[in-house]
């Protein structure tokens, strides 16, 4: 029997959906779809199979699935899919959860030792022909992006030895390279770091470990043309804490923020850490250098935004000091010890995301979700959710914004140029939008432009979709060269005999 217990993380909108379906051909209930978007947006949702094993629960700790929205001649076609983990497959076969508290493994039940505990719920990108469902505790999951079928674990053919691999990994658009790496990488709270490079064609081509000033998450990284960046900020790991059950990560206030800036390609002998005062950053909008100054573009807040990993000297969560500004820190690779830091736009958000084309070089267009805008006191945020999807410049800090209503949440935007050859940030913001009164989400295509005119079209559901975190645009002519899925190891058992 499933019965998910009365708790606040679980309630409303945010109750699990566990719904795997298509929908041929979505109703368009405003405006027209551009014809000439022919490609699939994918995107991955947290939504739990089962109930947590250990009572409450977070919603990092929840299974992963991907919704597509496939574009073809003025149509769009839905799809989801749980990813198949060995650790889905494992409990769908046990009928309840067997994996314990977020990325602890001393909490588990003992008959999944030695099971891979990654629930690819936060990112799904395409590299070298192959879909990725990924989370940064293990490595991606390849998915068919046709069918939404799990394929299996991918480990860049065994070339991948760290056991983790961030959810952030960057491809450069001048070589097709993807850039990545992993924390953890021995393991959950090793403060190993290890650094990798593949080739358009998906073959690792460099590999480096690294040493942090202290053990801490990674969550998102920049890289330039010339550098790679890890940004550390004090969500602070500790094994014996994790040995006695505790979180995986506690927030250090009393530690500095630090970057760690290696030359491309580099090794261990390279990397030097810049320091600034405390403060937290989650994602990075941009990175790009001149040969000597690294800028690193990324919302900056005064404490974590995750009230689920406490602070080490017993503080209280406080959700104002969450407010993240885009801002720009700058290293001088010829210069200190340390880094500054710039305020780019004035009103606070997260999930920013640019014009891909434009990855690892100047830019001057990004999108964003904001929590407020200042002088903007329409309906306030429902459980912290963002309002507003915004067009931002950083250089100027000009922001556009749309508010797509009362009681309505949008997820992550995602990029899409007009057409081929567009200049940079003209085009379409793809955007999920919670309805929270009507318990259902659309599908929005805002035009980059204009994006306070409102959406140029309004694709409905006619349910919800669960929280999402990241997504990407495949355009079709890059489905249709996609590779053979050999170097995936199968996950089998899916479904009870
Ligand atoms: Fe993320």
């Amino acid at each position: 029997m499933v019965r998910f217990p009365d708790s606040p993380i679980y309630a409303g909108f945010s109750h699990p959906m566990r719904f795997e379906g298509d929908i041929y051909d979505l109703e368009c209930i405003q405006g027209e779809v551009p014809p000439q978007l022919e490609g699939t947006f994918f995107r991955v949702q947290l939504d739990p199979q089962y109930p947590a094993r250990n009572g409450d629960d977070m919603p990092f700790n929840w299974d992963g699935m991907i919704t597509s929205f496939r574009f073809s001649g003025g149509h769009v076609d839905f799809r989801s899919r749980y990813v198949r983990t060995p650790r889905f497959v494992a409990e769908r076969a046990a009928r309840q959860a067997l994996f314990g508290s977020y990325r602890n493994p001393y909490t588990d039940d003992p008959r999944v030792a030695g099971i891979v505990r990654g629930l690819a719920n936060t990112n799904v990108y395409f590299h070298a022909g192959r879909l990725l469902a990924s989370k940064e505790d293990s490595h991606p999951i390849e998915i068919d992006p046709d069918t939404l079928e799990t394929v299996g674990v991918f480990d860049w053919d065994g070339a991948v030895t760290s056991l983790t691999a961030t959810a952030h990994p960057k491809v450069d658009p001048a070589t097709g390279e993807l850039v990545f790496f992993g924390y953890a990488a021995k393991g959950e709270s090793t403060p190993d770091i290890a650094y990798y490079e593949a080739d358009a064609s998906g073959k690792v081509t460099h590999e480096a470990w690294l040493l942090p000033p202290y053990p801490a998450m990674i969550h998102d990284w920049a890289v330039t043309e010339h550098f790679v960046v890890f940004p550390l900020t004090p969500l602070v790991m500790d094994h014996d804490r994790l040995k006695a059950g505790g979180s995986p990560f506690v927030w250090d206030g009393s530690r500095d923020a630090c970057l760690g800036v290696l030359p491309r390609k580099g090794g261990p002998d390279e990397i030097r850490w810049y320091r600034n005062s405390n403060r937290f950053a989650s994602h990075v909008m941009n990175g790009f250098d001149d040969g000597r100054l690294v800028h690193v573009d990324t919302p900056v807040g005064t404490t974590s935004a995750f009230p689920f990993f406490p602070d080490v000297t017993g503080k209280p969560f406080d959700p104002t000091a969450t407010r993240a500004y885009l801002s720009r820190w700058t290293v001088d690779t010829e210069g200190g010890e340390s880094f500054e830091e710039a305020r780019l736009v004035g009103a606070p958000g997260e999930f920013p995301r640019i014009d891909d084309r434009f990855a690892t070089k100047p830019y001057g267009f990004g999108l964003m979700s904001l929590t407020d805008v200042p002088g903007d006191d329409r309906f306030p945020p429902p459980n912290g959710a963002y309002r507003f999807v915004a067009a931002v410049a950083p250089e100027t800090g000009r922001v556009d914004v749309y508010y797509p209503g009362d009681r309505c949440a949008p997820q992550e935007p995602c990029f899409v140029p007009r057409r081929p050859g567009a200049k940079e940030g003209d085009g379409y913001a793809l955007v999920v939008v919670g309805r929270l009164d009507e318990m259902r989400s659309d599908l929005i295509v805002l035009d980059t432009t204009d994006l306070g005119a409102g959406p140029v079209a309004t694709l409905a559901l006619p349910f919800r979709l669960r929280y999402g975190l990241h997504g990407n645009w495949v355009d079709a002519t890059m489905l249709t060269t996609r590779s053979a899925p050999e170097g995936a190891t199968h996950v089998t058992g899916d479904e009870p005999a």
